[in-house]
């Protein structure tokens, strides 16, 4: 599954990557892939792959760094800054954008496939935009 995490510096990506990996029952240190571009978590679930292309100068490194290879319907893969290897990331499930607001944050999630979908559906979401 791909999930692009969309919103400015500060919005929350990491934050909410953070969250998943300890829903998941990761109890270690999640570092920010800002140098590294990449950080991989081995679970017993599931190989979770966390993508920041923030750095990231040429589009074309992502090939080259074989993170092509890695990110692919057998692993959860997350990416911050998927704007930065445009045309070349494997077609979203979920496109999760953050913006601030006050304190917290709002999340606008928006499903582009079928497995997306599904996914969505699963998590029992009241949606206010259907409520009003
Ligand atoms: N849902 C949230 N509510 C309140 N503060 C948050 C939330 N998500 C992130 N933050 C705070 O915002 C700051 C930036 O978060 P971070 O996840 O690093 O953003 P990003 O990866 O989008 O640049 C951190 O200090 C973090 O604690
Ligand atoms: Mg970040």
């Amino acid at each position: 599954m791909v999930v692009y995490l969309k919103g400015n510096l500060g919005a929350g990506k990491t934050t909410l990557v953070r969250g998943i990996l300890r829903a998941l029952g990761y109890a270690g240190r999640v570092k920010s892939p800002t140098y590294t571009l990449l950080e991989s978590y081995v679970l017993s679930k599931l190989t979770l792959q966390h993508y920041d292309l923030y750095r990231m100068i040429d589009p074309r490194e992502w090939l080259d760094a074989g993170f092509r290879d890695d990110c692919n319907a057998a692993t959860l893969c997350l990416v911050e800054w998927p704007e930065k290897a445009e045309g070349l990331l494997p077609k979203p499930d979920l496109v999760i954008r953050l913006d601030m607001a006050g304190e917290g944050r709002t999340a606008r999630i928006e499903a582009l496939s079928a497995r997306g979908r599904k996914e969505m559906q699963s998590w029992q979401l009241v949606d206010r935009q259907q409520e009003n």
